[in-house]
């Protein structure tokens, strides 16, 4: 099974509020209906979670946000995940919505329910979740990144790869320079954070994939606009990107 994240930075427009990238999305569908492999996805926030989870300062720490911002954050999720599965439906990928609170109890992953996940992808549907607010318990919510729900179901799933699509080449040694990291093991990166990113951008997300890459499944990081690279990256023939070796 190969477990993909769909970022934020390249199914929307992250510098403009609610605007999905419908060209990208397209592409990115067409070219995962090729891979022959079960196949389950994740996608992030983009310029919808994001977007309302900065105006209504909700973080992914559990707290007592304001209901009202909980309810757009997570609508605008469902709006956005909806495309989506419309795209992935043209595709012919067979897309089967799996918001995170189907297997996930407060902060914690529902093992057996995760479990069942890989048996819906072998089917021939592709399981699709997103980054999400979350109901944590005594009043409280959370966010909870499309890039921790990476780190979740690959711990339980063991894909026999993960891989994270931005709108960028991959990890760069900074991004004044963007020097292409190829092999992570043998660099360290400087990362510069976006604002617009309540779950952390780049540093948690390399955090995650580190730590998906310790039990032993490697990780890649591909730029999105060139989806061929996925193909590359899954085959292991001219990889263009970052890998984090597992
Ligand atoms: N050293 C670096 N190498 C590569 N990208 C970097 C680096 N430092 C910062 N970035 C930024 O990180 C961004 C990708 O992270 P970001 O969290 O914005 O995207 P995403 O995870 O695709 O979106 P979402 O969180 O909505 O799913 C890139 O667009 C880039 O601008
Ligand atoms: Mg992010």
């Amino acid at each position: 099974m190969i477990l993909i994240k769909l970022g934020g930075s390249i199914i929307t427009n992250k510098e403009k509020p609610l605007t999905a990238n419908k060209p990208a999305i397209r592409r990115l569908a067409s070219h995962l209906r090729r891979i022959k492999e079960p196949l389950v996805v994740v996608h992030g926030g983009g310029s919808y979670g994001h977007y309302w989870s900065v105006k209504y300062d909700i973080h992914t720490k559990p707290s007592r946000y304001n209901i009202k911002g909980v309810s757009v954050v997570k609508n605008s999720m469902v709006q956005l995940n909806r495309i989506i599965l419309e795209s992935f439906l043209e595709s012919n990928l067979r897309p089967y919505c799996l918001p995170p609170s189907d297997f996930m109890l407060s902060d914690k992953p529902i093992v057996k329910k995760v479990k069942e996940i890989t048996k819906i992808a072998i089917t021939g549907l592709t399981p699709i979740s997103y980054g999400d607010v979350m109901w944590f318990g005594k009043n409280k919510f959370y966010i909870l990144s499309g890039d921790k729900i990476m780190g979740i179901l690959s711990k339980i799933l063991k894909p026999r790869l993960a891989i994270f699509v931005t709108n960028v080449d991959g990890i760069y040694s900074n991004m004044k320079t963007k020097r292409l990291i190829r092999d992570i093991t043998v660099e360290k990166p400087t990362v510069s954070e976006v604002t617009t990113d309540v779950t952390g951008g780049m540093s948690r997300k390399i955090r995650e994939a580190a730590n998906i890459s310790k039990n032993g499944t490697d990780v890649f990081f591909v730029n999105g606009n060139f989806p061929k690279r996925i193909a590359n990256a899954i085959s292991g023939k001219n990889f263009e990107g970052t890998i984090f070796r597992g």
